[in-house]
């Protein structure tokens, strides 16, 4: 567009007439990424799609997959949670819905081959070309490919691409689905039904690149640094391609080699860059290198992908967490990608306030229970943001978890996020789950040596963490031997938790110190704290503004005066739906609302997060003299 704003007007027109795809522009296909680390043959599936409601589960009996008019249909937008707005148990529960979307090709050329790509659905998805099946999915938060058959495509005429999407979700899940003490449904945020990030289609000349690393390994503040470069490249023809790849990172340019590659197989290409005195990125200058890769086939150019790396190295060293070698008092904010009208399906302006507020709030780390947004991740690349990166392995029980299948699953899901967003530079750790067993036996200790090896193998430049609820009792834990980085949960003073252990915040102080001393080799973060708050009130009464502000003094005056702690990261930045009749330990609670946000909903601050504020910039959280 800012090309086009600087051409004469003419040229400006006959440009629009080459660029756009006329007849694809009608059914809202644009060719391009709401992010912009991606390569340049996908095609955003935006525009009107139609959805329909199937309470009664009759859609596959009544082959809504191969119905061709519209009725019975109703326009929505996608992304699209369908029951953003509906706070009830059995919106909570799940059911299923149907997405359609009615298009033509952008490109009909005969020699394209031709992928759907979904960036998120939740949680359980089918999917149809022209009724035909093409594939399916399990989970949400993380992308997946399927690719459209030749046999069933149509070059010219319109196509017919149908979803079915169950939402109801089973114990064994990531989250799990489950019954709280008072028979609701349990669960740590709304569990919202659809395709909740964006659909596109992804273009095929004969060979594409299905997956890049881009791997900057430092090992002091002022070495060199080296970079891993490996591009895979897969040929999607049935003959034999002779396939090149080059690239650039920064301004020096590299050629990966030329090889061969059979009909329908893959091939990989690699190459170490060396960069004799690196910008190195941190939260205090997040310095990025453009990189871009492009594949060909013979002479002709069939894909080329973009994106940004920043050289920095992250390690544990003695029980702390270092940046470029610097120590971490890391502060920062947990968060949910949740919107009052849209739910979990938000665009790009709510993407950008959260990263505005955290920065705001003097956060130099972000922490989800799941895998961000693409764009989340680029926009923590860019304005110095680290993120505790998590998957979903969310509270499952020790009886659903000692099947070996879902242990292997939970480990696969690691992998993914591995995939997916490894080339981040905010990306500081690689976390195995939230709050199983505070006690763990064989089983969890099963799965984390699992989840850890998976991932040391995978990325050996990060550290791998999973988040445990703080609980005395609990002791030193053998089973958390093959973790780099323990996150504490801490509910001092807010929850009684087990026998009443943590009802006095003045056993926080202590509590840290027997961490300390379990894990003295490991980097030791407070990875959530927090009180719910929606009125005012005396500030010995839990769920006032003022509780809140005394609160977060309290704790963060705590962490501040363990020197040996690597951060705190409250929870969270902002309230979020979370469950039908939860009270997070409120008194007055105003379910289904999680608030312990210090900002309001509507984005609203409350008087603790000026105190959050004062005593995140008050903190030497970069370790720099
Ligand atoms: C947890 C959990 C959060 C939850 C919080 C709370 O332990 O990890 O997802 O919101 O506690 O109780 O508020």
């Amino acid at each position: 567009m800012r090309i086009l704003r600087r051409l004469p007007i003419p040229f400006a027109l006959l440009a629009c007439v080459f660029l756009a795809p006329a007849a694809s522009a009608a059914d809202g296909i644009t060719r391009g990424t709401v992010y912009r680390d991606a390569p340049d043959n996908r095609y955003l599936l935006g525009g009107d799609w139609l959805f329909r409601l199937d309470t009664a589960g009759k859609g596959l009996e009544q082959r809504f997959q191969r119905q061709t008019s519209k009725e019975g249909w109703q326009t929505t937008k996608v992304p699209n949670a369908w029951n953003a707005g509906d706070n009830s148990v059995a919106s909570m529960l799940g059911t299923v819905g149907w997405y359609r979307k009615d298009f033509r090709l952008p490109d009909a050329r005969s020699r394209m081959d031709w992928l759907v790509r979904f960036e998120s659905v939740n949680y359980r998805s089918r999917v149809w070309l022209n009724g035909r099946p093409i594939g399916r999915n399990t989970g949400a938060h993380l992308p997946f490919d399927l690719r459209l058959p030749r046999s069933a495509l149509k070059r010219r005429g319109l196509n017919r691409l149908v979803v079915r999407v169950d939402n109801r979700r089973l114990r064994t899940d990531f989250p799990p689905s489950g019954l709280t003490g008072s028979g609701d449904p349990a669960g740590g945020w709304w569990n919202y039904g659809g395709l909740l990030r964006e659909v596109y289609l992804q273009r095929v000349d004969g060979v594409d690149i299905s997956s890049v690393l881009v791997r900057p390994e430092l090992s002091c503040r002022t070495c060199a640094a080296s970079v891993l470069m490996r591009v895979t490249v897969r040929n999607y023809s049935s003959k034999a391609s002779r396939v090149s790849v080059s690239g650039r990172f920064g301004s020096s340019s590299v050629r990966l080699g030329a090889k061969r590659i059979k009909a329908r197989g893959f091939a990989s290409f690699q190459r170490r860059v060396r960069i004799s005195r690196p910008r190195l990125w941190s939260p205090a200058s997040p310095s990025l290198y453009a990189a871009s890769f492009t594949a060909r086939a013979g002479a002709r150019k069939a894909v080329t992908t973009r994106l940004h790396s920043g050289i920095r190295s992250i390690k544990v060293v003695d029980g702390r967490l270092l940046l470029n070698g610097r120590p971490l008092s890391l502060r920062g904010v947990g968060l949910h990608e949740d919107d009052l009208v849209k739910g979990e399906a938000i665009d790009r302006a709510r993407r950008t306030q959260i990263i505005d507020q955290a920065k705001e709030l003097g956060a130099t780390v972000i922490r989800a229970h799941y895998p961000l947004h693409p764009e989340m991740h680029e926009l923590a690349d860019r304005r110095g943001l680290l993120i505790w990166s998590e998957i979903p392995v969310y509270a499952i029980k020790t009886q659903y978890l000692k099947r070996l299948e879902v242990r292997k699953l939970a480990a696969r899901e690691l992998e993914d996020n591995i995939r997916a967003n490894q080339n981040h530079a905010s990306v500081m750790l690689w976390s195995v789950g939230n709050e199983l067993s505070a006690r763990p036996g064989p089983v969890q200790g099963d799965y984390i040596r699992r989840a850890a090896k998976r991932a040391r193998d995978l990325d050996p430049t990060r550290p791998v963490a999973l988040a445990v609820a703080g609980y005395p009792s609990a002791g030193c834990r053998p089973q958390y031997a093959p973790l780099d980085i323990v996150g504490i949960n801490e509910y001092f003073g807010w929850y009684p938790g087990p026998n009443g252990q943590i009802a006095d915040r003045d056993g926080l102080s202590d509590y840290l110190d027997l961490v300390r001393k379990c894990y003295p080799k490991k980097a030791v973060l407070v990875s959530e704290f927090g009180a719910e708050a929606n009125r005012d009130g005396p500030v010995e009464e839990k769920g006032t503004f003022s509780y809140q502000q005394d609160f977060v003094n309290y704790h963060l005056a705590i962490h501040g005066s363990k020197p040996w702690l690597s951060g705190s990261i409250y929870w969270a930045l902002q309230e979020f739906r979370v469950r039908p009749n939860w009270d997070g330990g409120n008194p007055r609670p105003n379910s289904p609302i999680h608030e312990k946000g210090l900002l309001r909903f509507d984005g609203s601050k409350k008087p603790a997060w000026f105190d959050a504020q004062r005593l995140f910039n008050a903190t030497n959280q970069l370790g720099g003299r």
